[in-house]
């Protein structure tokens, strides 16, 4: 597991920027799956401003890891944020997005979905293996939209599973943990005070609470994990990165 802290944004968003280009080097195909939430908004923005032309935006094959149960064009779309800040600011070819469809019957999008990851993302182990699976971090401890209450969840045999936020009661189709485990590199993003909490106790106490936070459950059979931080996310973290 590496852990890389940043004292801002911009040196965050640069270095994930190098991470992402280092992934993209002399490859035609790259499926990434996309966070939702509100912290890739300065990473999406980043890339629409200062990286429009030097990433190869053809290669990247764009998923989602979650998605809410709404229209793509509600407010509270990862979809809708991720055009809004970055498809359409950005080359990337229409045939090369893959959204989770937030308006279909949660149970059913959650079936077709994992039907399309079988057909369009490499397969290893029997399960679809994305090159870069992006997760956020909740301040509960949630990661994709597998939540506390529904951890069960993470070990569900199926590839998608539908979720429910606790306090919304609001539907979400997910990637189930054995996905997000399979992938080749998964990195998290994560920024500011409120999840430093969290963070140290995923990172730090790993064990201890992975029975308890999803996002601690995150431990991909490549053991390739990276931690983008800024120095808030962090300041609770005792060791030495
Ligand atoms: C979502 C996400 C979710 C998110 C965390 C962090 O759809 O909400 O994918 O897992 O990453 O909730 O959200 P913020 O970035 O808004 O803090």
């Amino acid at each position: 597991m590496e852990i890389k802290i940043f004292d801002d944004l911009a040196s965050l968003n640069e270095s994930f920027t190098i991470y992402l280009k280092e992934i993209l080097k002399d490859r035609e195909r790259v499926t990434v799956a996309l966070s939702g939430g509100s912290t890739p908004k300065s990473l999406f923005d980043y890339w629409a401003q200062h990286h429009k032309n030097d990433i190869d935006w053809k290669s990247i094959f764009l998923f989602w890891g979650d998605e809410r149960c709404v229209a793509p064009t509600d407010e509270q779309s990862n979809y809708k944020m991720t055009k809004d800040h970055l498809l359409d600011h950005v080359a990337i070819p229409e045939k090369n997005i893959f959204r989770i469809k937030g308006e279909n019957d949660p149970d059913a999008e959650a079936e077709r979905y994992s039907t399309l990851l079988q057909m369009e993302v490499e397969m290893a182990a029997a399960v679809p293996s994305f090159d870069l699976v992006i997760l956020g971090l909740g301040d509960d401890g949630h990661t994709a939209s597998i939540f506390p209450y529904e951890i069960n969840l993470w070990e569900n045999a199926n590839l998608c599973v539908v979720g429910t936020h606790p306090d919304s009661g609001q539907k979400r189709v997910s990637l189930s943990g054995k996905v997000i485990n399979q992938a080749q590199r998964v990195a998290f993003l994560v920024t500011g005070a409120a999840k430093a909490e969290k963070v140290k106790q995923i990172i730090e106490s790993r064990e201890e609470v992975a029975a308890i936070y999803p996002a601690a459950k995150v431990d991909p059979v490549s053991r390739n994990l990276v931690w983008f931080l800024d120095k808030e996310a962090a300041r609770l973290l005792v060791g030495n990165y």
